[in-house]
C-alpha cells in the first residue's frame, strides 16, 4: 500500500496535541496506584469502554475526572515522556504540545508541580529522543477570565520556557474575545497566541473572527468553518496562519472527520496540517489521523507530502530549523 508507505515514513511536527489527551488507559492505571486515587474503572478494558464520546462536551466530561491521577511532579514528567516517546516513533521531529493549567490547579496541584514536571521531560526530548519539544499553555475558556489572567501572571517566571499560549474546553458561550486582554498581555510577555475554534461549534465563524481580528492569533487550532467565511479565509491565507486540523477528533465531536473541510483548506493554500489532539481518547496518533484522512480524502502523495511540510511550516520553530526540514 503506497499511502501506508509514504505516511510511516514521513516527518513531521505536532502543533496540536493536548499532554492530558495523551493519558493512555495503561498509565491511568499505574497513575492511580501509585498515588492511591479510586478509579471507577479497574481495567484497561473498562476504561476504553467509558471512550464513548458524541459531542466536545461528552468528551471533556470524561478527560478531566481522569487528570486526578496526576499529582507529583514525577506524574507530569511521566505523562510528557510517554507521548514525547511516541511522537519519536512516529517521526514527529518537533511537538508543541498543549497543557491546562487550570485543571490541576482547580484541583490544588500547584502550577510550579505541573510545568517543571512537564518541562523537565520537555528540555530532555531533544538529547533523549530527538524530538525538539516546547509547551503551549491553555487557558480554559469555561472558567472566568479572572483565572486565565491568574494563570497568565503564574506563568511569568517560566516565561523563556514556555512557548505560547491557547484557549481550549468548552466553546459554547465562551468567544475569544472575552480573553482579547490576557491573549494581549500573554503577547506582551513574548508567548506566541493561538486559540481552539472548535468543529461546528455554536457562534463559530464570529469566533474565527475574533481569533483573527480581535485577538490576532498566531495559529488557529481546528477552524475548518472558516471554508464557509471566503474573506476570512483569504485573511487567513494572506497572514500564512497555520490551521491545525485533527480528522480523528473531528469525528467524534461531529460525525463526520471534515475531509472535504480540510481538502478546502489545502487547496485554498492555508498552511493546514494533521495532529492527534487527544489520541488516547480518539483512537490515533500523527500518523494514524494523516492516513485516516489521506484514505478517505483520496489524497495524493503529493497532498500528503504537502500536509506534512505545512506542519513545518505552521510551527513557531526559528524558521533556520524549519528549512532543516523543508
Ligand atoms: N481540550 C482537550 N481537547 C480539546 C478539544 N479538542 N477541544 C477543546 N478543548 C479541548
Ligand atoms: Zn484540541
Amino acid at each position: 500500500d503506497p499511502l501506508a508507505a509514504l505516511v510511516a515514513d514521513l516527518p513531521a511536527c505536532e502543533l496540536h496535541v493536548h499532554l492530558e489527551g495523551t493519558l493512555e488507559p495503561e498509565l491511568l492505571l499505574e497513575l492511580a496506584a501509585r498515588n492511591g486515587v479510586e478509579l471507577a474503572t479497574r481495567t484497561v478494558e473498562e476504561v476504553r469502554a467509558t471512550h464513548v464520546f458524541d459531542s466536545l462536551a461528552s468528551f471533556l466530561a470524561v478527560y478531566y475526572p481522569a487528570m486526578d491521577v496526576l499529582q507529583t511532579r514525577r506524574d507530569f514528567t511521566d505523562l510528557a515522556t510517554a507521548y514525547l516517546t511516541r511522537a519519536a516513533a512516529q517521526d514527529v521531529r518537533r511537538a508543541e504540545v498543549f497543557f491546562d493549567p487550570q485543571a490541576h490547579t482547580s484541583r490544588g496541584v500547584p502550577f510550579e508541580v505541573v510545568v517543571e514536571g512537564l518541562l523537565e521531560a520537555v528540555e530532555r526530548a531533544p538529547h533523549e529522543l530527538g524530538v525538539d519539544a516546547a509547551l503551549i499553555m491553555c487557558f480554559l475558556r469555561d472558567h472566568p477570565v479572572v483565572s486565565a489572567e491568574e494563570t497568565l501572571t503564574a506563568s511569568l517566571p517560566y516565561a523563556d520556557r514556555i512557548l505560547g499560549v491557547g484557549l481550549d474546553s468548552d466553546e459554547r458561550g465562551h468567544p475569544p474575545a472575552d480573553f482579547a486582554a490576557v491573549f494581549a498581555r500573554a503577547r506582551e510577555a513574548g508567548y506566541r497566541l493561538t486559540v481552539h475554534c472548535d468543529i461546528d461549534q455554536p457562534g463559530t465563524l464570529e469566533h474565527l473572527r475574533q481569533a483573527l481580528e480581535d485577538v490576532r492569533v498566531d495559529r488557529i487550532d481546528h477552524g475548518t468553518n472558516i471554508v464557509e467565511a471566503p474573506e476570512l479565509l483569504a485573511l487567513a491565507v494572506e497572514r500564512g496562519l497555520g490551521f491545525t486540523s485533527c480528522p480523528l477528533s473531528n469525528g467524534f465531536v461531529t460525525e463526520q472527520m471534515k475531509a472535504p473541510e480540510i481538502v478546502a483548506l489545502l487547496r485554498a493554500g492555508a498552511k493546514v496540517c494533521v495532529n492527534g489532539d487527544d489520541p488516547a481518547y480518539f483512537g490515533g496518533y500523527l500518523k494514524e489521523n494523516l492516513l485516516a484522512l489521506a484514505r478517505v480524502a483520496d489524497l495524493s502523495p503529493a497532498d500528503v507530502v504537502q500536509l506534512a511540510r505545512n506542519s513545518f511550516e505552521a510551527s513557531w520553530a526559528p524558521p533556520e530549523r524549519v528549512a532543516e526540514h523543508l
